[in-house]
């Protein structure tokens, strides 16, 4: 999901860089955009480091010494039309006063009458401008009008003087964002697995047979699936990736533990996702010891690893099972054989080799081929993006009832 960060002019300013360190960890990605005050007080490179993203500044952004750039100027629309959430920290009495009455004379007041996305506000000023009549007047409007409001906090403020106008904690403003965006718990009740990373395949004591898999899908599927609310048991091959919390990780090498491993945790959940790149073949014998360097040409026998969800498809009973295809080419085509081939009720297809998509990146490009035939292709986008829309439609296929083949019904 996408927050638009605004950040306005106020001594609480660099807390924004924190808040928007915080908003990232929880896997949003964050826009920052940044009002001419706040850049008095912070400098858009740190938000452009932190948030990897250009910080928009301006409404009419010029190349300098060059005219009014037109492409700038409507940039406020792109971006209220990629926003899910408009979250101004610190909000300044000015920037209340310009959204309360409808001022657009910067990007971002011009982004708030644009954006149709929930907005919070997290205002911080000194004590008095807090209480002003006119701040609260404005305060109420907004309210009435569905802004939800992080009261400033009491305390000793940067103007000398003690009471209302310090900006909110980091954690009461991301618990209003998570309200505000209605966070959703409804995977609540469902046990997930998930596998992740690649497998390897030992031939001698110091070579193996892998593969480039980082885990980060999986892991990104674990992790959205923990946040919506399931329980989820994470089998995952040798990756670097920390468990994501909350997730029961269980560590395996090989195709074979990584089968035995799903066996035993299978019958728990309610749905799979496959995510992990299962090594194909392995060598036929594991030498005891390291194999010795030789002149001559060496050919290794291989043989087929279990597939592992091939073998769970055919115990699946209700539950929803999500294979992935990784390929190179054919990818539709090959993705509808491995939908019906292993009896998935959803592919992912990843074109491996394009740009964006695949091996140890944090982005991927997806088409999504479900068991009732709808098919979605989806944008670039983040793993962890990927991840709740895989969700989504895991949910949708668990509602939508199964059809069963007219052969095999007229046998039941
Ligand atoms: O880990 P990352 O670096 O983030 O990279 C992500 C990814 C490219 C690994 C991921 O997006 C992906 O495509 N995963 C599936 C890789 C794969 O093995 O695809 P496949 O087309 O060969 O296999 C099809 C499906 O069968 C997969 O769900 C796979 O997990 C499963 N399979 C395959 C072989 C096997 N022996 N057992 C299996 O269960």
């Amino acid at each position: 999901m996408r927050i638009t960060l605004g950040v306005t002019g106020g001594v609480a300013a660099y807390k924004a860089a924190e808040l928007a360190r915080r908003l990232q960890q929880e896997g949003f990605s964050v826009q920052v955009v940044m009002t001419r005050s706040a850049r008095e007080f912070i400098a858009p490179l740190t938000f452009a480091a932190l948030t990897g993203e250009k910080v928009i500044t301006d409404l009419f952004a010029a190349p300098s010494g060059g005219p009014a750039n037109l492409d700038s100027a409507i940039e406020h629309i792109a971006v209220a039309q990629r926003t899910d959430l408009l979250l101004v920290a610190p909000a300044t009495a000015d920037t209340l006063a310009k959204f309360a009455r409808g001022l657009a004379d910067d990007f971002l007041s011009t982004l708030y009458l644009a954006a149709a996305a929930p907005v919070v506000v997290a205002p911080a000023m000194n004590v008095n401008m807090w209480r002003h009549p006119a701040t609260q007047e404005n305060i109420a409007m907004l309210r009435a009008r569905g802004v939800r409001i992080v009261e400033p906090g009491e305390g000793y403020l940067a103007c000398g003087m003690t009471g209302a106008g310090r900006l909110a904690e980091i954690d009461e403003i991301l618990a209003a964002v998570r309200e505000a965006l209605q966070l959703k718990r409804d995977l609540a009740g469902e046990t997930l697995l998930v596998t992740a990373g690649p497998t390897c395949e030992d031939l001698d004591p110091v070579r193996y047979l892998t593969n480039r898999s980082s885990g980060r899908m999986g892991y990104a599927v674990a992790e959205a699936a923990a946040r919506r609310g399931a329980r989820v048991i994470l089998i995952s091959g040798p990756t670097a990736l920390a468990a994501p919390e909350g997730v029961e990780r269980v560590s395996v090498r090989t195709a074979e533990e990584m089968h035995r491993a799903v066996l035993e945790k299978f019958p728990a959940c309610t749905a799979a996702v496959f995510a992990a790149a299962v090594a194909d073949y392995r060598p036929v014998e594991k030498l005891p010891q390291k194999m010795k360097r030789n002149k001559a040409p060496l050919t290794i026998a291989l043989e087929p690893t279990p597939d592992i969800l091939a073998d769970l498809a055919r115990q699946k009973g209700q539950r929803v099972l999500v294979g992935f295809a990784a390929e190179t080419e054919h990818v539709a085509e090959n993705a509808r054989k491995k939908l019906a081939a292993k009896n998935a009720d959803l592919i992912v297809a990843n074109d491996v080799s394009a740009p964006g998509a695949g091996f140890d990146l944090d982005t991927n490009i997806v088409t999504l081929y479900a068991r009732d035939a709808r098919e979605n292709a989806l944008p670039q986008m983040s793993k962890f993006e990927v991840a709740q829309r895989i969700l989504d439609e895991v949910l949708r296929l668990r509602a939508t009832p199964r059809l069963v083949p007219a052969a095999r019904r007229s046998q039941a």
